[in-house]
């Protein structure tokens, strides 16, 4: 799967963010489907992890976007699951490195932590930088063993 196709979540706290980045990738013509929080009621980030991360693994999306108030509950939630390398970047040199050397397949964001500019400026740069294969290849693979 060559072209990027993104599934986004959030909880109740990374709401406002994770329309405002859905917005962001409409105008860049870049395939996302929501999969909720669909309001601001109070949920559970576990729940929205999930559906993201199993998205992920049986191939239908190739990237995932996951939002909640510091983005830190989503990391752990879908980093519980083979196969997902979610990253919590907190400027866009971690999310180019994430990509380049970890081939992060989840980026997650704080609403309460980050600006509209930064957080895209963040996404911006994970969405754009390759991961660089090579060496860093074998260290991906041992995470898996
Ligand atoms: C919800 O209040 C908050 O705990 C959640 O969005 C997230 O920040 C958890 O890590």
């Amino acid at each position: 799967m060559n072209k990027i196709k993104i599934a986004i979540a959030s909880d109740h706290g990374g709401f406002d963010l994770k329309n405002e980045i859905i917005n962001y990738l409409a105008l860049q013509k870049i395939d996302v489907f929501d999969f909720g929080t669909h309001d601001k009621n109070s949920c559970d980030y576990p729940v929205y992890a999930k559906k993201v991360t199993l998205a992920i693994l049986n191939n239908d999306f190739n990237r995932g976007i996951l939002v909640c108030g510091t983005g830190i509950g989503m990391q752990i939630a879908a980093n519980r699951f083979k196969g997902i390398r979610a990253v919590c970047p907190g400027n866009s040199y971690c999310a180019k490195m994430s990509r380049l050397h970890n081939d992060s397949n989840i980026l997650t964001l704080g609403q309460r932590v980050l600006g509209v500019d930064a957080a895209l400026e963040i996404l911006n740069v994970w969405l754009n930088t390759p991961f660089e294969g090579g060496r860093h290849q074998k260290r991906i693979d041992m995470l898996d063993e």
